[in-house]
């Protein structure tokens, strides 16, 4: 029963059935895509540089965008730029007619699947971080396009001889690592006018300031081979005003300050007082600054020689001022009455050295002309004791004579070092102003 019932519906059910199987199937996402991928890949050998003619060399093009400079290690002679990097080469096995596809102009390829070309950094020291961007842009004529950012630290030179105003060439050299200029040429995807003026996409708000990038083409001869390689030159500029504001400036006032101590007369021990304040405050402002100023073996920055020069300088007059208040201090114990001398005219020191002699000498004069009225039979031994009191005075103003030779000589190095003062920061001044005028010149 249930049989004869459906009867009449089989050939509905076989229509449709047969419908179904009959239809095109629906578009599976884009065959053609697939297709040609097949169509190039299949017969692809990525080992093999893809030319016709062996002879001919593949050619590719370099291309170079800044992005930012992120670190100056000047201790390690390490920089750290972010760039935008890109290469263009042409693979003869990768071209395909268009109008065969669909009209299917450019596809992406996995870029583990086809040749590409071993171009290395030469002054890469730290291994390179770049996105893993693992797809390439193949385009119907066999153009293939790579495109990555890299952060690159390299190897370079950095000068600190004239920091903050310093200025820094830095090079990125790409070349080939195995192929020579035979197999692998390179050349500059843009006009090097261009390159070279390139900084849209340079970050400016940064310590640094990039000036140019210079591409330069040459060819590397060496016992493997002649290669091809092609250098950018970057040059970069350091932004000085935090330094002058936090650096410079504070240091001279504290050289003004030391300066002023020398007029506080010499002998007064007010001004070691001073002076030891000062080299205080100069050691806590240069250990504050320590990490400020860039450190490196191979060059000493200018300023760091002038910190030194200074403290040497304030060291030594501090020594002074310790040296002349000892001899002055000398002079007090063996019968000088003042305790802190004017000496305005030491150098010819016979009117203070006499008058202490003679009161001295009126003193026991009188005391022995007593002694004399008591008893004359002692009248030689009084001889005697006056002529030794006598040659004991003298031995003592000869004493302090000496002193006071010693005295003049320090009084003339108190006036040598504040001239040599004075020259110091006029140069530490005109350096700083030469440094400056060829930093904004560049
Ligand atoms: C591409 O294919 C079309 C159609 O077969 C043909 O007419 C054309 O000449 C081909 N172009 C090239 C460059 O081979
Ligand atoms: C492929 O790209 C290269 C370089 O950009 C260009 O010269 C060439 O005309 C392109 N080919 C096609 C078919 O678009
Ligand atoms: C930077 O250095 C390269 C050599 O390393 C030199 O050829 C170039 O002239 C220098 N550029 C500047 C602006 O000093």
């Amino acid at each position: 029963r249930p049989g004869l019932r459906m009867a009449p519906l089989w050939p509905c059910v076989l229509v449709a059935a047969t419908g179904i199987l009959a239809a095109d199937p629906p578009p599976l996402g884009d065959p053609t895509l697939l297709h040609l991928t097949k169509h190039l890949l299949q017969q692809y050998h990525k080992e093999v540089r893809p030319v016709h003619n062996w002879v001919e060399p593949t050619t590719v093009y370099l291309d170079l965008i800044v992005h930012a400079v992120l670190d100056v290690d000047v201790q390690n002679q390490k920089l750290k730029t972010s760039v935008w990097y890109r290469e263009v080469w042409y693979d003869e096995f990768l071209a395909w007619n268009s109008s065969l596809f669909d009209e299917i102009r450019e596809i992406s390829l996995p870029l583990s699947a086809i040749w590409a070309p071993d171009i290395i950094i030469n002054e890469f020291v730290e291994t390179e971080r770049s996105p893993d961007l693992s797809y390439v842009y193949v385009n119907s004529s066999g153009t293939i396009k790579n495109s990555k950012p890299i952060q690159v630290v390299s190897a370079c030179s950095l000068q600190t001889y004239a920091f903050p105003f310093d200025i820094q060439n830095c090079s990125l050299t790409f070349s080939s690592i195995l192929h020579t200029v035979e197999d692998v040429d390179l050349r500059f995807l843009r006009n090097r006018e261009d390159i070279k003026r390139d900084k849209k996409a340079f970050l400016n708000d940064n310590e640094w300031e990039l000036l140019s990038v210079t591409p330069v083409y040459n060819i590397l001869q060496n016992s493997a081979g002649d290669f091809a390689q092609i250098q950018f030159n970057m040059v970069i500029r350091r932004r000085p005003l935090a330094y002058v504001v936090s650096l410079l400036i504070p240091s001279i006032f504290l050289m003004l300050i030391d300066l002023g101590s020398f007029y506080l007369p010499a002998n007064c021990r007010a001004r070691i007082v001073f002076k030891t304040s000062v080299l205080v405050g100069y050691t806590v402002f240069r250990v504050n600054m320590a990490n400020e100023v860039p450190r490196s073996t191979g060059s000493t920055s200018l300023i760091g020689v002038f910190f030194t020069v200074c403290m040497a300088f304030l060291v030594l007059s501090l020594s002074k001022s310790i040296l002349l208040i000892r001899f002055l201090h000398n002079e007090q114990c063996s019968g000088w009455e003042q305790p802190l001398l004017c000496l305005q005219k030491d150098s010819d020191a016979d009117g203070p050295g006499v008058d202490p002699g003679t009161w001295c000498a009126g003193i026991t004069e009188s005391s022995v002309y007593q002694e004399h009225q008591a008893q004359p039979e002692t009248l030689k031994e009084v001889w005697f004791q006056l002529r030794s009191i006598n040659t004991h005075l003298q031995t003592q103003d000869q004493v302090e004579q000496q002193g006071v030779q010693w005295l003049a000589l320090l009084y003339r190095f108190d006036q040598l070092l504040f001239r040599s003062y004075l020259l110091v920061l006029g140069l530490y001044a005109v350096t700083l102003c030469s440094l400056w005028v060829l930093w904004s010149g560049s």
